[in-house]
């Protein structure tokens, strides 16, 4: 089959989570199943024009209300033959930052900009001649195309495509102003039809969600959750309303990245047999922090973006978070590594600056990352909603036992403790409080102090869990399939 993944993010070029490391894993793992895969996506101004080919001529794009004229860069996604195409216009594109500059509001010309990475992908596949069975659009920014396609571009060449929307995280849906839903080049008797319309503004998310073939997201848990007022973001009607096309697909890991016995990043690789060797990444992550340098005292490590979603509120929040109450009552260390909302990064700062048990780096830092994987006991992945998420995959990886809130993709991946048999490959709570996330700490402190036996159980099993991408991948071909015409 013939896929083209159009895209905001993808590693190694752009990514603010993890939705850029699910779209280029999923397109490599397609790859090997045989298909021809493709991805489009912005040429922001940190790619470096100079490291990719240029295909010649300029590709005019017409949303609708002018002609725009872009470059179109190619290179290939490391480790396959898949050609990523970057769409190169500096007005829209050559600027800091995917959605907005960190830390502040998004760009106000988001849908102008996004719209023209929908067109674009229809415009490329006309200039290379090459047309696709699937175009698969992963979220907001992308889900232009999978409208069009409904609306008004299913003819001539494209007469067989079929469109998937995955959500990678239904709380983010490109809601503006609708004085600007002109850009997308629809008419607006489609401002109702297509489902843009949101309160009186527009709504991007929601009009794919209405008018892609078939929908996915990125676990089973989530596929339920999203169906539910709590979890819906308000979409929780429409989603159950087209439930009979919705499937929860978990995301895997690349294991050629994050794997304990070849992991480049940390100073002593190890393996299930040898785990008493995760002692000096663990020696080596205090050293780097600033902790004192104690074996004997269980480290709690938390990588994150530092937004409402992963429970920072109740970790951090000034008035009630859990963070300072734990550090100062229990024997432990915390290491964290986060950027993102502000009031937390000043939290952060000052619990530095109060606990000597607690230490936080502020940015973004991918060998570090890796450090905290290999070197913590415990990772603790608290969060409000989580559709997949792949930090407590990669604890498990590396035996590092999760502490997570059952939710989304934590919830299919992570099995509570039990205290009796020594079942289970985490520590799993059900409320987001400060409480119970202290108490649920507390619990797993108190399990690596007294129960050692069922500690080194459990990390064995998790480092033996699979989350390779070849089910997943398959599990998408399933849904490719049955929209073929
Ligand atoms: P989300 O996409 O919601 O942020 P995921 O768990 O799916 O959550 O993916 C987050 C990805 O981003 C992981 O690969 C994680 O290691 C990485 N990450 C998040 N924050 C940082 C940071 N400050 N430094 C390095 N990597 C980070
Ligand atoms: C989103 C979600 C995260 C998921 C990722 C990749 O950013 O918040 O849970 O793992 O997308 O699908």
């Amino acid at each position: 089959m013939k896929i083209l993944m159009v895209t905001s993010e993808a590693v190694p070029y752009a990514k603010t989570g993890g939705l850029a490391d699910a779209v280029s894993a999923l397109s490599i793992a397609l790859e090997k199943l045989g298909h021809d895969v493709r991805i489009i996506m912005p040429r922001y101004y940190r790619i470096d024009r100079s490291k990719l080919e240029h295909i010649p001529g300029p590709m005019g794009v017409h949303p609708g209300y002018q002609e725009i004229w872009t470059g179109v860069y190619t290179t290939k996604l490391p480790g396959s033959t898949i050609p990523v195409y970057f769409i190169d216009h500096e007005h829209s594109f050559g600027r800091d930052g995917i959605y907005g500059v960190p830390g502040e509001t998004d760009f106000n010309d988001n849908p102008q900009r996004f719209s023209l990475l929908g067109h674009a992908a229809f415009q490329l596949c006309r200039k290379i001649q090459w047309y696709p069975d699937i175009m698969h659009c992963h979220d907001w920014a992308a889900a232009l195309p999978a409208i069009l396609l409904k609306c008004t571009h299913r003819q001539g060449e494209f007469a067989r495509t079929a469109s998937v929307f995955t959500i990678h995280n239904i709380g983010y849906q490109g809601v503006y102003g609708k004085h600007l839903y002109p850009y997308t080049g629809l008419g607006w008797d489609q401002f109702y039809s297509a489902g843009f319309e949101d309160w009186d503004r527009m709504n991007f998310l929601k009009a794919a969600l209405v008018c892609a073939d078939k929908l996915t997201t990125v676990s089973p848990t989530y596929a339920k959750e999203v169906q539910r007022p709590e979890f819906g973001f308000r979409m929780d009607g429409i989603l159950r309303y087209r439930s009979a096309d919705l499937f929860g697909i978990l995301n895997g890991v690349d294991t050629t990245i994050w794997n304990p016995e070849t992991d480049t990043y940390i100073p002593q690789k190890y393996s299930v047999k040898t785990l008493e060797k995760k002692k000096k990444n663990k020696a080596e992550l205090q050293k780097k922090m600033g902790l004192k340098i104690d074996p004997d005292v269980p480290v709690f490590g938390i990588i994150t973006r530092l937004a409402d979603q992963k429970g920072v509120s109740e970790l951090f929040g000034p008035a009630y978070g859990s963070a300072f109450k734990m550090c100062s009552d229990i024997h432990m260390q915390m290491v964290v590594l986060g950027s993102g909302e502000k009031w937390c990064e000043d939290e952060l700062v000052s619990l530095n600056r109060s606990l000597p048990n607690f230490s936080a780096y502020i940015g973004y830092d991918e060998g570090l990352s890796h450090l905290i994987e290999a070197g913590s006991d415990f990772f603790l992945m608290p969060s409000r909603y989580e559709p997949c998420g792949l930090n407590q995959m990669y604890s498990l990886l590396y035996g590092t036992l999760p502490i997570v809130r059952k939710t989304g993709g934590l919830a299919d991946t992570v099995e509570n403790y039990d205290e009796k048999t020594g079942a289970g490959t985490g520590f799993v709570l059900e409320n987001l409080t400060p409480q119970s996330i202290y108490d649920t700490v507390g619990w797993a402190t108190y399990a690596w102090y007294n129960k050692k036996e069922h500690i080194q159980k459990m990390q064995e099993r998790g480092m033996k869990q699979q989350f390779g991408w070849e089910v997943s991948a398959k599990k998408y071909e399933d849904v490719y399939k049955s929209i073929q015409t």
